[in-house]
């Protein structure tokens, strides 16, 4: 083959180029399948939020033009159909450009045991009424959906010793990459970890079917001299069930089935994300609002020992997860049209805020006590404090926007 490169300038050679390169975001298709007539049904696929963990920071794939990467799920079992589709492919073009090895990539995430065969595909699907979930069932709750009626869901609590449980939740990690900035695949192999599993029932052909929904993954940590402090790590509600109410049920479950087990000291998280982090404050609101510490008639009074403590004993709280129970509470029972009370609340809750700050001036005061005068510029610390002022009225705001919003979530009674 001539090498086209010859023909053309550097600039019209990069121009080419990178007509090859596509956003993996978007390439990278995937369906949780039903039904046959899903894998033509371009209106159930989803693409992933991330993707750099594979392909780099700028989530780019070189080398294909309209490509595509079609990772398929069968509903309930997950079984898995992947493919890679294009129009053309660099090498075909300009033979000393390596296009990247998109297979490799993926098979890195994927464990084995896929097809690449639609018809493969289509008899696992078949099989898919046999899939059962794992563990056993904690909870039920039924949601109405306008179209398809009351639909049943279940929370089952699972572990590797569940036969065939480790291979589906090697698949079902694989979303992770996709969904969690910061995912990464964890040991199995330590029996500390509780899977708990999110399943909605179906209907196909007269029989009931069960589509994996998402799941949560929690490490029992070990806390001297004889208690355990679940932490969760994980939590996946897979993008065409967002929204829905199923993340709160999920969380609430699972704080419920912790709550019963007497050498529980309290349930925490691994780094929380934004969204982790609104709806454990929904979940923990709802929770404790029946708490009798908690009443609206003691919550102007300021965060007591006494709701630390009931917190802690009834629902397993960590007790800075109980503090912002409280700061939301309050500000529900608060009447912010009356000046005092809004100060009283804007004091309050910018006390604790300021902690963090003060440590902050603390440290800095230390270090200046260590420069030599000529070091040291007079307005700084001024500067420093102005913009600490600023940070804080922002982080204040954002707080009371999220407090907010959880209430509004309250009021309406959105599982
Ligand atoms: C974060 C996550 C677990 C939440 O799960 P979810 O099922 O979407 O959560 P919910 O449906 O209970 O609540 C999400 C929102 O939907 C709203 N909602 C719930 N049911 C609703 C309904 N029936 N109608 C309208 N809105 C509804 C809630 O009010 C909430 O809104 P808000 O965020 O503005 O407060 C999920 O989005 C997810 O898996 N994200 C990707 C991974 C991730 O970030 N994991 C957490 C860190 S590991």
């Amino acid at each position: 083959m001539i090498n086209d490169f010859c023909d053309l300038g550097a600039a019209a050679v990069e121009k080419k180029l990178a007509e090859y390169k596509c956003d993996t975001n978007e390439a990278i298709c995937l369906k949780l399948v039903r039904f046959p007539e899903d894998l033509e049904d371009d209106s159930t696929t989803f693409h992933p939020e991330y993707s750099h963990q594979s392909f780099g920071d700028d989530e780019v794939a070189f080398g294909y033009k309209g490509l595509q990467i079609q990772l398929f799920y069968t509903a309930g079992n997950l079984s898995t159909l992947f493919k890679v589709k294009y129009s053309s492919k660099v090498n075909e073009k300009f033979d000393c450009v390596e296009a990247d090895d998109i297979e490799g990539k993926i098979r890195e995430i994927i464990p084995a045991g896929f097809t690449c065969n639609t018809d493969d595909f289509i008899s696992l699907l078949e099989k898919d009424a046999n899939f059962k979930p794992f563990g056993t069932l904690l909870h039920t709750y039924t949601v109405h959906n306008e179209e398809a009626g009351d639909l049943t869901y279940q929370i089952h609590k699972a572990d590797m010793t569940c036969p065939g449980f480790q291979e589906y939740h090697e698949r079902l990690q694989t979303f992770l990459m996709w969904f969690i900035e910061t995912a990464s695949f964890i040991d199995t192999d330590d029996d500390r970890w509780d899977f708990f599993l999110l399943f909605e029932k179906y209907n196909k052909d007269g029989e009931t079917l069960y589509a994996t929904v998402g799941y949560m993954t929690v490490y029992n940590y070990y806390v001297y001299p004889d208690k355990t402090r679940p932490r969760v790590s994980q939590m996946l509600i897979l993008p065409p069930f967002q929204g829905e109410g199923h993340g709160a049920q999920l969380l609430e479950a699972v704080h419920r089935f912790y709550c019963n087990l007497p050498k529980v000291q309290d349930i925490t998280a691994e780094d929380p994300s934004e969204s982790y982090v609104k709806l454990r404050d929904y979940v923990l609101v709802k929770l404790c609002q029946s708490l009798t510490s908690f009443a609206a008639d003691k919550l102007h009074l300021g965060f007591s020992a006494e709701m630390a403590a009931e917190a802690q004993e009834k629902l397993k709280i960590n007790k800075k997860h109980a503090r912002r129970v409280y700061e939301i509470l309050r500000l529900k029972a608060t009447d912010m049209s009356d000046e005092e009370k809004a100060k009283a609340y804007r004091l309050e809750v910018k006390k604790r805020l300021f902690g963090p700050y003060r440590k902050n001036q603390r440290e800095l005061t230390k270090m200046r006590k260590c420069l030599r005068p000529e070091e040291l510029v007079s307005h700084m610390g001024q500067m420093d404090t102005q913009v600490q002022h600023e940070e804080l009225e922002k982080s204040y705001q954002d707080l009371v926007a999220d407090y907010r919003r959880t209430i509004e979530r309250l009021a309406t009674q959105v599982v």
